[in-house]
């Protein structure tokens, strides 16, 4: 491989391993090329293990007008109802709408007052806290507010406890045919409680397809609906993933997914067992918690799998710095990197410089963040940690499209490399069984009693 960097003729996302050099040597990674080219081919043409999961690969370009049509409408009506619409949904059903919705906003659109047609967006379901659950039906208590409830199972317990909750909410504050309109189902096709539900009550609803897995299904009704009701441009996302399916779908060194997956698999060979996805930009906090369940659930299995880590520098630099710097030398970072701001804002200079920051007045502080991150790539480099290098040109809805699908399709090549099946996750059933038990839930009678003997 000559190239270090994937170079695509179109303005997208850039990938840049020469960082990894001083740790593994170009040979290390050469090495996995082949089964790094047939692990693509895996993907692609779906003979690995769990290729029945594969409808997220071509999902950008054959996601049709008229979806994103009935998801548009669908969204405008939610916005034309409801001044606080809530998104339930945990896991792969609540992580990547959260993560483009959070990239786009304001950084203050929580407490700014809601404007006219624009509902705030809100999350439930994501956690079993019964204080959150009372604040949020409390703040909900005076509001017109709407319910997407997003569940592929339709039998996850977070999601539904939440929306017993929210709709005898809703029912209680409009009556229950009012109600009926404000919700949307997204589950399904066939099974599930959540679809017996949605049925019975005749919401309207979205199919997530049965060949998409939950951490996959970011692109599907799953993100888009709540994205469009936050007022973001889906086509845009959708178009920017488009591009880069293209982009990924041969072997080599310009596709960029194909880079990330050998890279990384090449330093966790090399004894590097922890990733820390790296942003230098607050905004991209949720799409670091999307990354690490879907590099988490797909890869960490077999008593294998690199352990995905996340951190938002340079805030974490004054906690998980030292570490990173200085501790065990088992890690790696992928840093992604944002070309452009959406504002402006300028160091001013002050006359008694007191504080003594006139050297950088007049600088924008995205120069100073971008030598804070210089400076600390090549710290860590110095003290160890190797870092694949990813840029964004902006936070917007194309590039993070891009993004989005670049994470995935080098999820499904690593996965491969590593000789797991990346589209399960037996190990999350272990919890639920317990939790189950412990809680009696009729079919659970041995269960419980085994449990309870160990208490
Ligand atoms: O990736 C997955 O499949 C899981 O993490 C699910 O997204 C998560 O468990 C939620 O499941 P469901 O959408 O069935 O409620």
């Amino acid at each position: 491989m000559k190239v270090l960097n994937s170079q695509i003729p179109m303005k997208t996302i850039n990938v840049d391993i020469q960082h990894v050099l001083g740790s593994i040597s170009r040979q290390d990674i050469e090495t996995l090329e082949p089964k790094a080219t047939e692990s693509l081919d895996k993907v692609l043409n779906a003979t690995g293990t769990g290729n029945d999961f594969l409808g997220w690969v071509n999902l950008p370009t054959e996601t049709t007008e008229a979806l994103l049509d009935d998801i548009i409408a669908c969204a405008d009506e939610l916005r034309a109802s409801c001044d606080t619409v809530v998104a339930i949904g945990i896991g792969g059903s609540y992580l990547g709408a959260k993560a483009v919705v959070e990239a786009l906003n304001d950084s203050f659109a929580a407490y700014r007052p809601g404007v006219q047609g624009e509902p705030k967006l809100l999350f439930a379901g994501q956690n079993i806290g019964e204080d959150y659950m009372y604040e949020l039906q409390d703040y909900l208590k005076d509001k017109r507010f709407g319910i997407i409830v997003i569940s592929k199972s339709g039998t996850t317990t977070e999601p539904a406890i939440a929306f017993r909750l929210l709709k005898e909410q809703l029912e209680s504050q409009l009556g229950l045919e009012e109600a009926r309109k404000r919700i949307v189902a997204i589950t399904d096709a066939k099974r599930g409680a959540l679809r017996t539900l949605a049925t019975e009550e005749g919401y309207k609803t979205f199919v997530i397809a049965d060949n998409v897995g939950g951490r996959f299904s970011v692109l599907t009704p799953v993100g888009l609906l709540p994205i469009a009701v936050a007022g973001y441009d889906i086509r845009a996302l959708i178009d920017g993933a488009a591009e880069m399916e293209k982009a990924t779908s041969a072997p080599g060194e310009n596709n960029p997914s194909y880079l990330y997956a050998l890279t990384r698999n090449a330093l966790y060979a090399a004894g590097k067992k922890i990733e820390i996805l790296v942003n230098y930009n607050p905004k991209l906090h949720f799409f670091g918690e999307w990354w690490k369940q879907l590099y988490g659930e797909s890869e960490g299995k077999d008593n294998k799998g690199i352990f995905p880590a996340a951190v938002d520098f340079s805030t974490d630099l004054h906690s998980m710095g030292q570490w990173i710097q200085e501790g065990e030398r088992t890690i790696f970072e992928t840093v992604i990197s944002v070309a452009e701001q959406q504002h402006e804002k300028l160091i001013p200079s002050d006359e008694a410089n007191l504080d003594g920051l006139n050297y950088i007045a007049g600088k924008h502080i995205d120069e100073v963040n971008k030598m804070a991150e210089l400076g600390t790539r090549i710290a860590h480099v110095d003290g160890g940690v190797p870092n694949i290098h990813i840029t964004l040109p902006a936070l917007r809805e194309k590039y993070l499209g891009q993004l989005i699908y670049f994470f995935e399709k080098a999820c499904g090549i690593s996965g491969y490399l590593l000789d797991v099946n990346p589209f399960n996750q037996p190990g999350v059933e272990a919890y639920k069984r317990n939790m189950f038990a412990l809680l009696a839930k009729p079919g659970y009678e041995k269960e419980t009693e085994a449990i309870k003997a160990r208490l």
